[in-house]
């Protein structure tokens, strides 16, 4: 699928639907545009609202440099040849993300081995106008980590060393290369946990997982990555290294810029190193599989465990049976814990506390009145170590089960519980037997992942999906993007989520310490430029016309 490109037909679509809206100044893309100076050749700022999340083509900056060979003796100069990688093979797993849909054609892949190098090369792309696209593991989910055309990628996975931990704080610091289960298995070893945990957790690295402030399945007990992680190190686009890697919990000189490199997916700076909080290892972990009939059970059920499971309450997952019948039918040596009848909806429930005999009562008296008052149907206590991995299998295992089944469109929303799963039921009648709708996420959290899994990526079925989703969203006051980040695939989708005055203050961060934006490029912010420039003058003259047609 190429989601980019714009159909003549999707644009007739996109003209018919600015004719038949009125343009009025309350939608916020119509808003952030009347606010930009009116240098686009004098266009009137209106005509471009319309074209929604349909018309993102993004058009290669013609500012960027391309690559000559005095650049690559350059790289090599600094990184040696072997840190410079032009290995057709390696560039082409480089250059596609985890799902196969968006691909670049990146023809440089650079491996730093520690901050100075990244600084050099930072500095050198910088003063030749050569794009970049930070690559940690890979695995993000909004095609932010692949080039779009030909950016060079800067991977930092050789810088993968832990620099100290405190065993009386907890505090550890690391390169940003560490993958997030070494140091899983690193923290466990002393007696700690990472606050952070997700089912790409064997291929993500922390850089990458701070630069999206992945959220993860523990979320709700241990929180965001803006509260646990302590400081980092990043270097800038020029190659200026900003060293915040402070290890306080309390530190309110100033403003807190590290926050500005939490969740900005690569747009600002390389984060190289980063100090993290981790809470001490309890002894006591237990975990339910549970059985829902409909959503309201699941709803006052998480309430009910807020409730009576609070301080020990570390999981609340939930996922639909359409989202169960993925993972039975796709993976192997997976089955339903649960007798063979079909239920509505699973639950995942953890809790971690340090008084076995104390939290497993808490836990099995929730879940036996739970029961009696009919909110589960059915649900199994993992007995060992190695039923409690399969029950978690089960729920990571969701996005490969559709990744497996073929194309799928992924949306990651925030909402009010309440609301959540009706967007998936409207979606599944809105598309009817075209494809199969999935529901699954991180409910204690609010964050719904809502999955299309269709036979083939069809502009037909996109239609069906987009702007819609993100207008539900933003109606409902949710966020369009939870925990997976914007990259490409959002970044014209932003004002769904945010006022034009953040935007506009974002772009201008972005122009302080990226003026030559060449740190992944097209991704996070609007590129209206480009976007303004999709159409040439026939599509407004078209739409001129239409309006003048229409009254
Ligand atoms: P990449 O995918 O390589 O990059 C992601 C973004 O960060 C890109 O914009 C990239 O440019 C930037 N970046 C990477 N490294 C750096 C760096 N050192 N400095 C600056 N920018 C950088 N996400 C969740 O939030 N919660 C989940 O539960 C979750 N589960 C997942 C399960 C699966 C099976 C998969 C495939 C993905 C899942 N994700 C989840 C999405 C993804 O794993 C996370 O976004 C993760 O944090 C990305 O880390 P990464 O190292 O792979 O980064
Ligand atoms: C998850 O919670 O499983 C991840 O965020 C990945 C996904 O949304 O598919
Ligand atoms: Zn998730």
């Amino acid at each position: 699928m190429d989601k980019y490109k714009v159909t003549h037909r999707l644009l007739r679509q996109s003209i018919k639907s600015l004719v038949n809206r009125q343009l009025t100044s309350n939608n916020p893309i119509y808003r952030f545009i009347s606010a930009l100076p009116l240098g686009n050749g004098g266009r009137n700022p209106q005509l471009y609202r319309s074209f929604g999340s349909l018309a993102t083509k993004v058009e290669r900056n013609p500012s960027f440099s391309s690559l000559n060979s005095d650049d690559l003796s350059y790289f090599k100069g600094v990184l040696g040849e072997k840190n410079v990688v032009q290995d057709e093979d390696r560039l082409e797993t480089a250059n596609i993300d985890w799902m196969h849909k968006y691909k670049g054609f990146s023809k440089l892949l650079l491996l730093p081995r520690n901050t100075e190098e990244v600084s050099k090369i930072l500095e050198y792309c910088n003063s030749r106008r050569l794009a970049v696209v930070p690559q940690g593991g890979n695995t993000g989910l909004v095609g932010g980590s692949v080039p779009v055309f030909d950016e060079v990628i800067i991977n930092v996975g050789s810088m993968n060393k832990i620099i100290a931990f405190d065993k009386v704080s907890g505090i550890l610091v690391c390169e940003a290369g560490c993958i997030l289960e070494n140091l899983i298995s690193y923290l466990d070893n002393q007696g700690f946990v990472m606050p952070l945990d997700l089912g790409a957790k064997g291929s993500c690295q922390i850089g990458g997982n701070v630069s999206t402030n992945a959220g993860g399945l523990r979320f709700v007990r241990y929180g965001s990555l803006h509260g646990n992680v302590l400081g980092l190190e990043a270097v800038l686009a020029n190659g200026d290294v900003l060293d915040m890697l402070g290890t306080l919990r309390k530190d309110n000189t100033g403003y807190d810029l590290k926050h500005l490199f939490i969740g900005s997916e690569g747009s600002l700076g390389i984060v190289t190193k980063v100090s993290i909080l981790t809470p001490p290892k309890l002894s006591s972990v237990n975990i339910a599989f549970l059985a829902c009939e409909d959503y309201l059970s699941c709803q006052k059920l998480l309430s009910e465990a807020k409730r009576k499971l609070g301080e020990i309450l570390s999981a609340f997952e939930f996922l639909d049976s359409h989202a169960m019948d993925l993972v039975l039918n796709h993976l192997e040596g997976v089955r339903n814990p649960l007798s063979s009848a079909v239920h509505n909806f699973y639950l995942l429930i953890e809790t971690t506390g340090s008084d076995e005999s104390y939290d497993k009562e808490k836990l099995e008296a929730f879940l036996l009145h739970s029961m009696e008052s009919g909110l589960i149907s059915d649900g199994v206590l993992a007995q060992d170590i190695n039923q409690a991995s399969s029950f978690w299998r089960i729920r990571e295992g969701v996005p490969e089960a559709l990744m497996r089944a073929g194309p799928v469109y992924k949306y990651d929303l925030s909402l009010p519980v309440e609301k959540m799963y009706s967007l998936v039921e409207e979606m599944r009648a809105r598309l009817g037997q075209s494809a199969n709708v999935v529901g699954y996420g991180h409910l204690g959290d609010g964050n719904l992942h809502l999955n299309v899994s269709a036979p083939r990526y069809d502009d037909t079925i996109l239609a069906q999906i987009e702007p819609y989703v993100y207008e539900w969203t933003s109606k409902h006051r949710g966020s369009i993007s939870a925990e997976h980040g914007l990259g490409l695939m959002k970044a014209n989708e932003i004002f769904y989520s945010k006022s034009h005055g953040t935007v506009q203050l974002m772009a201008s961060i972005k122009k302080l310490l990226d003026p030559n934006g060449i740190l992944n490029p097209y991704k996070v912010l609007p590129s209206l430029p480009p976007l303004l420039q999709l159409s040439s003058w026939t599509l407004f003259l078209t739409v001129d016309i239409l309006i003048i047609a229409c009254g």
